[in-house]
């Protein structure tokens, strides 16, 4: 059985004090409260309103550097394509392509996005398993990098397209590993009842097809075996193993294999989970590949931007019910979805220095939407927070805005990017106009 994604385990929660010193982008400043950066978070709320989304730029920077030097240090030759799910806003991409991160999309509107930010054609990797006749069209006319195909049926497709537009299209073959990371059950992929990739024993038959249409130029292999992965470096092992053997025995046919795409994946600690570390990744990819001189290629997402931002929320009310303590907050499920939808566990802070060291007492922290899924926290160790009181729900720079919605017709939330002591809107917040906009109402619909 796959373990849920963070357990409220028997283990106490961390402390505030804690939370902060595992977040080297935010400190409790005695007088201004908490900082993103040098910015006190009470000046981001003034300026844009609350829910707001905030990032850092300079910890966006920093892990992409700390991960491309892990990459190097192992001795491999490798590229990070910034998996744009986790978060497409264009000032994240802009400042990504300004580190020379490549990207991962899955769909036009990711592959317009990176385009937007600049990141050059040749740099994009199009991922996922049901790509469209348009969408593929779109990413040959730009002169896309690499597709990844996750189907012989899909690659019958391309290949058609390919040759009516005259095109010569690098693919490489997604496999499926058959390899459990031990991760939520929703976000592993790399399973052979998962509809990702193509099972790993009909893969060299399905790469030798590949090679044999026209249009498509095969240069390599594509893994991703699921998100969020804590349990070590095991299951990146086993599937990067599995997949040097392939490529082994694909080149023993005569078939080239230039790449291998190693997907995403890495976990972050949102509460107290041990993720393995970038080296320790670095490490399982040269154990399966290091011998094999091919190009590698990584598409991190959360590892990237998770621990880069954060959700800033006001109390809306505390309401004491006859068992528990509910706070209120202006965000809700709408914005931040993940602990609707797998359980996940994220840590909350209050702003204020005066909440930082009130007596704390058990609540359950929920949003105002309609579901009793929309529910952040349960039994968390709060002060007792006034309305108005601001708080942030922590590690919300992946998979945050990306997942929102505007479910209970609720504008989406703007984004700033903090550097040093400036902030900037890199989002607006959505307004009433462009939420009911492009809606027509047929003048059969009301007859009286
Ligand atoms: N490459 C491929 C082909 C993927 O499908 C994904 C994520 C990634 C890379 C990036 O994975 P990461 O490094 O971020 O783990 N919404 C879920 C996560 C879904 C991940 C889907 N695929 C969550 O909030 O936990």
């Amino acid at each position: 059985m796959a373990l849920a994604l963070s357990p409220a385990g028997p283990t106490p929660d961390p402390t505030f004090q804690e939370l902060v010193a595992a977040r080297p982008w935010l400190m409790m400043d005695p007088l201004a409260g908490l900082l993103a950066e040098e910015v006190p978070l009470v000046r981001i709320a003034a300026a844009v309103g609350t829910p707001a989304w905030v990032y850092s730029a300079t910890t966006l920077r920093e892990r992409t550097r700390e991960l491309r030097r892990a990459l190097a240090e192992a001795g491999l030759r490798a590229k990070l394509h910034f998996a744009v799910k986790a978060n497409p806003n264009l000032a994240v991409l802009s400042l990504l392509a300004a580190e020379g991160c490549g990207a991962d999309v899955v769909s036009e509107g990711e592959l317009r996005a990176t385009r937007a930010a600049g990141i050059p054609a040749g740099d994009i990797v199009f991922s996922g398993v049901g790509k469209t006749p348009r969408e593929l069209t779109l990413a040959l006319a730009e002169g896309i990098g690499q597709i990844n195909l996750e189907s012989v049926e899909e690659a019958e497709v391309l290949s058609g397209i390919a040759a009516s537009l005259g095109r010569q299209v690098p693919v490489a073959l997604r496999v499926n590993p058959d390899v459990d990371p031990r991760t939520h059950a929703k976000i592993t992929t790399g399973r052979s009842e998962n509809k990702f990739g193509v099972d790993i024993a009909l893969a060299p038959e399905a790469y030798a097809k590949l090679a044999s249409l026209p249009g498509l130029t095969p240069v390599g292999l594509a893994v991703h075996i699921g998100s969020q992965i804590t349990s070590g470096v095991a299951a990146f092992q086993a599937a990067y193993r599995r997949l040097g053997e392939l490529v082994v025995l694909l080149r023993a046919k005569g078939l080239p294999v230039q790449r291998v795409d190693c997907g995403g994946g890495l976990g972050i600690s949102y509460r107290d989970e041990a993720p393995a570390s970038a080296a320790a990744l670095a490490g399982a990819i040269r154990a399966g590949l290091g011998r094999l001189d091919v190009e590698i290629m990584v598409e991190p997402g959360r590892w990237i931007a998770g621990p880069a931002g954060l959700l800033l929320a006001a109390v809306v009310l505390q309401k004491q019910g006859l068992q528990r303590r509910f706070v209120v907050l202006d965000a809700g499920m709408n914005d931040l979805a993940r602990p609707a939808m797998y359980d996940a566990w994220h840590g909350i802070l209050p702003v204020a220095p005066s909440h930082f060291t009130a007596p704390v007492s058990p609540a359950d922290v929920v949003g105002p939407v309609c579901e009793s899924s929309d529910t952040f926290a349960r039994n968390r160790a709060l002060p007792q927070l006034a309305p108005g009181s601001l708080v942030v729900l922590l590690d919300a720079g992946a998979y945050g805005v990306s997942m929102s919605s505007t479910y209970n017709a609720r504008p989406l939330a703007p984004e700033v990017l903090v550097e040093g002591a400036r902030f900037a809107v890199v989002r607006e917040r959505q307004g009433y106009d462009a939420l009911l906009s492009g809606q027509h109402v047929p003048p059969w619909v009301n007859r009286s």
